[in-house]
């Protein structure tokens, strides 16, 4: 088979087209199946070198670039800043220019700041895929909602997609906005209007051709769920906010959580999603997170078949465009 995904960089959802949103969800779901074999090893990225470099804690993203690259036989390094020379005054630049000094050939790179993985992206000659930087953007997270959706409902077109809770320091909902709108999902945002970003409250995306002018949003959670497909809970980002925006944990898991009771106002084969980690009992409650509906660990496998398709695109890159790569 010869998957040809060509895209050195990735950096924002907002550039990519629906065909390349495509076709890296066509790639994921072939690599999925490389999951379920007892022998779990591709020799796809023999070779090729990846660098993890996560200046924020991550369980599933780093794990699953780990996991990811082991898989398609690629020698994969990860870079913690604590055990590294950052500790000693290093900036982010030298670092990455070590890095690329050892051949690297793709930088995985979580980072608090946004715009990091634009500024390696400048700088090296590598790819470099953005595994989540500050409140901006998490396009690998947004690629595997949207291969966990389409597994699930068969495409995204004119279903009612409700995320819920923190909207304003969230990177997820910032890309899932840009991946679920130009997949022709229906959006609707509910949350705590300190923490719904100025532009969705005001005018300011009444323009015409304003990408997210079909977004709507809606304080009450039962209307906002009211016949959903999809009921997307957000973590609080307690690490994030700047100033105090909610009275008490107790009285946003009161008019925010996602329960059992809330479910029904949604259609009844709603999918529940989460991309974690997650605050049980607070943004959504164990029964529901745990339930029939939930495809929060599906959502975690998802992650590992997306970041090979993207590595695999990283690579594609580095060598000649019509070499098969599975
Ligand atoms: N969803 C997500 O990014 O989780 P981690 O912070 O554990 O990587």
């Amino acid at each position: 088979m010869g998957h040809s995904l060509s895209t050195k960089h990735l950096l924002g959802l907002e550039y990519l087209e629906v065909k390349d949103i495509e076709k890296v969800l066509e790639v994921g779901f072939i690599f999925k199946e490389i999951l379920n074999r007892p022998i779990k090893k591709v020799p796809t990225l023999r070779g090729k070198t990846i660098i993890n470099l996560f200046y924020e804690p991550s369980t599933r993203t780093r794990v699953s670039f780990e996991q990811a690259g082991k898989i398609l036989s690629a020698d994969v390094i990860n870079v913690t800043p604590e055990t590294s020379s950052t500790t000693k005054g290093e900036s982010l630049f030298n670092t990455a220019l070590t890095i690329q000094a050892m051949k690297a050939d793709t930088v995985v790179i979580r980072h608090p700041h946004a715009g990091a993985p634009y500024f390696l992206a400048q700088k090296l000659d590598c790819s470099v895929i953005n595994a989540g930087d500050g409140m901006h953007a998490h396009p690998t997270q947004g690629l595997l909602d949207i291969h966990t959706i389409v597994k699930h409902l068969g495409s995204l077109e004119g279903k009612k997609v409700t995320i819920v809770g923190d909207i304003l320091y969230s990177r997820v909902a910032r890309t899932n906005l840009w991946a679920l709108t130009k997949m022709g999902a229906k959006v609707v945002l509910c949350g705590p209007r300190t923490l719904i970003p100025p532009d969705f409250l005001n005018n300011a995306r009444n323009t015409e051709g304003h990408p997210f002018a079909s977004i709507e949003v809606e304080g009450d959670l039962n209307l906002a769920i009211r016949d959903a497909d999809v009921v997307m809970a957000l973590r609080i980002q307690r690490e994030r906010q700047r100033s105090r925006h909610l009275p008490s944990l107790l009285e946003y898991s009161r008019m925010y959580g996602i329960t059992s009771q809330r479910m029904r106002h949604a259609s009844p084969d709603a999918l529940v999603m989460h991309p974690g980690p997650i605050n049980e009992g607070i943004e959504i409650d164990s029964d529901v997170a745990h339930g029939a509906r939930s495809l929060i660990e599906y959502q975690v496998t998802a992650g590992v078949a997306i970041r090979m398709a993207l590595l695999c695109s990283a690579s594609a890159e580095q060598e000649p465009k019509d070499q098969g790569y599975i």
